[in-house]
């Protein structure tokens, strides 16, 4: 049995006391992610019940329409932030061109968001989740460099549902108590470990990666230490590579020459998490991507990131 133990809101109430002019902008902002991502738990944990409630596009026995998860949560999430009064402009990834809010309750941040990555997993039950990478506004760039973000975090949908986020200050973890309905402190401070036995890419596209990454995974064979895993859901591989290390790699390959995650909505918010958690990410070759210039919100970047040590020696075989 815990007696205190802070909640998310403590939390950022304790480091906005950090900055002394701060208007308290950014813990509404992300009050209301917090708030959305509960609210889209709720629906995911009653996934698995849609042939009972209805089908998506039918009317359940409580009269609603049907909507598929990835739609209600993308829908909740752009009317969130677009009413919360903190929001100039949200990118998602199920949208193509940006939402601005109404003028009067536009406010200093942009946020880009995943409302559910990996969402071809729901009928499976592994974990699903939502990104998102927060920048202030800079007159009317939405393309700002990876660096410039002020905050980035994920909501994993899984066993437990955890809230992980950084604002440049470290990365921490929180998780649903289900019973109280908050968010509570339970992992101070993540730290990737150095090394890590797990590597994590989708192998079956191996005949159309470059030669380097393609010796890098028979030179893992050869030795005979590592271990394959790969949900096919970045947020539950990231989350994994957090807790346990090793390498996640989406790199490019001859079908998607630039990769298939998003710069602005997979890529940077992921890296940044790496790195403040001591971790390391690369995009093509050993250039950071947070330092990549986007020409397009919904740019693709290759990514490779985890442990140091093992993005080190990926970095090796590629040279
Ligand atoms: P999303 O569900 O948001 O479209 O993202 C799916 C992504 C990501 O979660 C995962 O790492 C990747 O797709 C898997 O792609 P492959 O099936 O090509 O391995
Ligand atoms: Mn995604
Ligand atoms: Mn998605």
């Amino acid at each position: 049995m815990y007696t205190y133990v802070p909640t998310l809101t403590d939390y950022l109430l304790h480091e906005q006391r950090r900055f002394n002019n701060a208007s308290g902008s950014f813990t509404t902002l992300m009050a209301q992610i917090e708030n959305a991502t509960k609210i889209i738990a709720s629906h995911v944990k009653e996934s698995g019940l849609v042939d009972i409630l209805g089908k998506t596009g039918t009317v359940n026995s409580f009269g609603e329409e049907v909507q598929k998860l990835d739609e209600f949560s993308n829908k909740l999430m752009v009317e969130t932030l677009t009413n919360c009064g903190e929001v100039y402009a949200i990118v998602s990834e199920e949208v193509a061109e940006p939402v601005y809010s109404p003028k009067e309750h536009s406010g200093n941040y942009i946020v880009y968001f995943d409302p559910l990555d990996g969402s071809s997993n729901i009928d499976t039950n592994c974990p699903i989740g939502t990104i998102f990478s927060i920048y202030y506004k800079n007159g009317d760039n939405l393309l700002q460099k990876g660096f410039e973000q002020v905050a980035a975090g994920y909501v994993i949908y899984g066993s437990s549902v955890m809230f992980v986020y950084t604002c440049g200050n470290g990365v921490n973890g929180f998780t649903l108590d289900p019973s109280v309905g908050s968010f509570l402190l339970s992992h101070r401070n993540m730290i990737i470990p150095d090394s890590g036995k797990i590597y994590s890419i989708n192998e079956a596209y191996e005949n159309l990666y470059d030669d380097g990454t393609k010796k890098y995974l028979a030179h893992l064979k050869k030795e005979g230490k590592s271990k394959a895993r790969y949900v096919g859901s970045l947020i539950a591989d990231m989350h994994r590579t957090f807790i346990k290390g090793g390498i996640f790699l989406y790199p490019a390959d001859k079908k998607q020459p630039e990769g298939k995650l998003r710069l602005m909505l997979e890529v940077n918010p992921f890296a940044f998490l790496a790195q403040e958690a001591g971790g390391k990410a690369i995009s093509k070759l050993d250039k950071n991507p947070l330092d990549i210039v986007p020409k397009h919100i919904h740019d693709r970047s290759p990514i490779i990131m985890g442990s140091k040590d093992n993005v080190d020696e990926y970095l090796s075989f590629l040279k």
